[in-house]
């Protein structure tokens, strides 16, 4: 029997066939997982993601946060208070996620601090009145999800996971603040004129958090590829839109745009223009409350350097007891 020796698989031939798995597992609806091949630009592509994500779950406790101790009943501020505590939640899921991926927490929260990673700029706008806690919940909240439900789907094992749970909670957010603007909104005239001022203020930068529309969004197209979204930034936007409009019919309360019409044709609500200008202007650091909330993140970290100090401490006995 003779044998024919096969030459050597060079280095070149195996990173092929590492590409191609990646590409069919993604083909196939597969999960990546942590300990796979990835290319690097799609490991780039999800710290950058992920990273954003973690950070706005965080930056997104503080405009809420500052109505708790304010919040008109005990029932109120519970589930307030709730809230914002599963916004910290969401933030620890996703830098854990994130963290499978190579990255340290602590270099991504230093890259939020010295302004080189981003969060959502929806969270640069202030809260100027209790009826922005239902606002913000019916509709940052409900555009959030819109945004998420189909990252549980998303190809990458850890963050699809997270995002289911992420999710659940999200949903409990859009209900409270929903249920919130229907009492006010069903409650006296200042209390409804409260409510619907709330939704005039939110109602454009929540359009925006889709981000921008699809022939100028530089990441998209790749990220369709590898499965990391799933639907365009127009098309999650027109679903949003189309959620909210019966939804803002029961709340007894008015969309602020002239332009929106139910499109017989597209079976779809036809809207207004979007101020780009001012999406633009936001995030390069002009928002109302951009340095506001930078400042009052890098205090929060510096304060809790004893805790984080305190946590390695017990760590580390704890570990030498365990030895
Ligand atoms: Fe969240
Ligand atoms: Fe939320």
């Amino acid at each position: 029997m003779t044998t024919t020796a096969q030459p050597p698989a060079t280095a070149a031939a195996e990173q092929d066939a590492m590409s191609a798995a990646f590409d069919a597992a993604v083909a196939a609806d597969a999960r990546i997982e942590p300990r796979d091949w990835m290319p690097d630009a799609y490991r780039a592509t999800l710290i950058r993601q992920m990273a954003q994500h973690a950070h706005s779950e965080i930056i997104g406790m503080q405009p809420e946060a500052n109505w708790i101790s304010r919040a008109p009943s005990l029932r109120r501020k519970a589930i307030l208070m709730a809230k914002v505590q599963d916004e910290a939640g969401h933030g620890l899921y996703l830098y854990s996620a994130a963290e499978t991926l190579g990255v340290s927490r602590d270099e991504l929260l230093d890259k939020l601090h010295t302004g080189r990673q981003r969060y959502s700029s929806i969270f640069n706008y202030p809260t100027l009145t209790w009826a922005d806690v239902g606002a913000v919940g019916w509709l940052v909240d409900g555009a959030a999800i819109t945004n998420q439900v189909p990252l549980c789907r998303c190809s990458y094992g850890p963050y699809a996971r997270a995002m289911v749970r992420i999710c659940k909670e999200e949903s409990f957010h859009q209900r409270q603040g929903y249920e919130l603007l229907l009492a006010l909104s069903r409650g006296t005239p200042a209390q409804h004129a409260m409510a619907q001022d709330a939704v005039d203020r939110w109602w454009w930068p929540s359009l925006m958090m889709f981000g921008p529309p699809d022939d100028e969004s530089s990441h998209s197209a790749q990220s369709m590829t590898w499965k990391i979204k799933r639907h365009s930034n127009d098309e999650l936007r027109q679903r949003f839109v189309d959620i909210c409009v019966p939804q803002a019919e029961v709340l007894g309360l008015t969309l602020p745009d002239p332009e929106l019409r139910w499109n017989a044709s597209r079976e779809a609500y036809d809207y207004g223009p979007i101020d780009w200008t001012e999406f633009q202007e936001v995030l390069r650091g002009n928002g109302p409350c951009n340095d506001q909330r930078m400042e009052q993140r890098r205090a929060a970290h510096e304060e809790g350097t004893w805790v984080r100090d305190a946590g390695v401490a017990y760590a580390a006995k704890h570990g030498e007891a365990a030895a």
